[in-house]
C-alpha cells in the first residue's frame, strides 16, 4: 500500500479531504505522518483527532535546514510526499531523493497565477483583476522551481463578475478536496507516468 506524508501550514482542509477519503475506503493508501512548518496550524489538530503522527518543523527552529529535517522524517518511511497548503519551499536532497514523488496542489490553472509569492487569497485577487472567466486548481509534481513541475491533473470552475476573492477561493477549494485524493489514488494505482517530462494518465 502506498505510504504518504502530508505537509501543511494552515487549516488543513485538503488534509481532511484525504483523511476522509481514506476512511470512506475511496482512497487506498496509508497516511503515515503529517508535518507542519507552523506549530499553530489547525491541520495538526485534525491529524491528532485521527491519531495520525504529527511533526512540527518550523523555520524558526530549523531555518535553512528545514528541508533537510523534513527529508530525515520521510526518508525510508513514505513513498509519496503531498504538499497540501504547505507554504515553505522545499530544496536540496529531498527534491532529488524524492524526484517525482512529491506533489503539490495549487489553487489556479497553472501556468496562470502561480510562482513566487502567489499563494492564498492573492491568487484569487489576481484572477479577478484579470477578469478571467474560468479558474481552478492544479496538482503537479514538485521540482526545484515554484509551481513549475509537470502538471498531473486540473479542475476548472467558472468565475463570475460579482465574485469576491473569498467566494472564488471557496468554489475552487471544493474542487481541490475532490482532486487531491483522486490524484493520490491514481498514483497509488500506478496510473500516472512521466513521458518526456509530461505526466500521462493511464486508465
Ligand atoms: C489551498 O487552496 C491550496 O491549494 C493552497 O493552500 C490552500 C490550503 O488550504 N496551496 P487547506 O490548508 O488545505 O485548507
Amino acid at each position: 500500500m502506498l505510504k504518504i506524508a502530508v505537509l501543511i501550514s494552515g487549516s488543513g482542509s485538503n488534509l481532511q479531504a484525504i483523511m476522509d477519503s481514506i476512511e470512506s475506503g475511496e482512497l487506498n493508501c496509508s497516511l503515515e505522518m503529517v508535518i507542519s512548518d507552523r506549530e499553530n496550524a489547525y491541520g495538526l489538530e485534525r491529524a491528532r483527532n485521527k491519531n495520525i503522527k504529527t511533526y512540527v518543523v518550523s523555520k524558526k527552529d530549523y531555518g535553512n535546514c528545514l528541508s533537510q529535517e523534513i527529508f530525515k522524517l520521510v526518508k525510508g518511511r513514505v513513498d509519496l510526499v503531498v504538499l497540501a497548503g504547505f507554504l515553505s519551499i522545499l530544496e536540496g536532497e529531498i527534491l532529488t531523493e524524492f524526484k517525482n514523488r512529491i506533489i503539490n496542489i495549487h489553487p489556479s490553472l497553472i501556468p496562470a497565477f502561480c510562482g513566487k509569492g502567489m499563494y492564498g487569497i492573492k491568487v484569487h485577487e489576481e484572477a479577478l483583476k484579470f477578469g478571467v472567466k474560468f479558474s481552478g486548481c492544479t496538482v503537479h509534481f514538485v521540482d526545484a522551481g515554484t509551481d513549475s513541475g509537470a502538471i498531473i491533473e486540473q479542475r476548472v470552475v467558472p468565475v463570475y463578475c460579482e465574485d469576491t476573492p473569498a467566494e472564488l477561493q471557496s468554489r475552487i477549494l471544493t474542487e481541490e478536496h475532490k482532486l487531491l485524493p483522486q490524484v493520490i489514488g491514481l498514483i497509488a494505482e500506478n496510473k500516472i507516468r512521466l513521458e518526456k517530462d509530461k505526466a500521462v494518465l493511464f486508465r
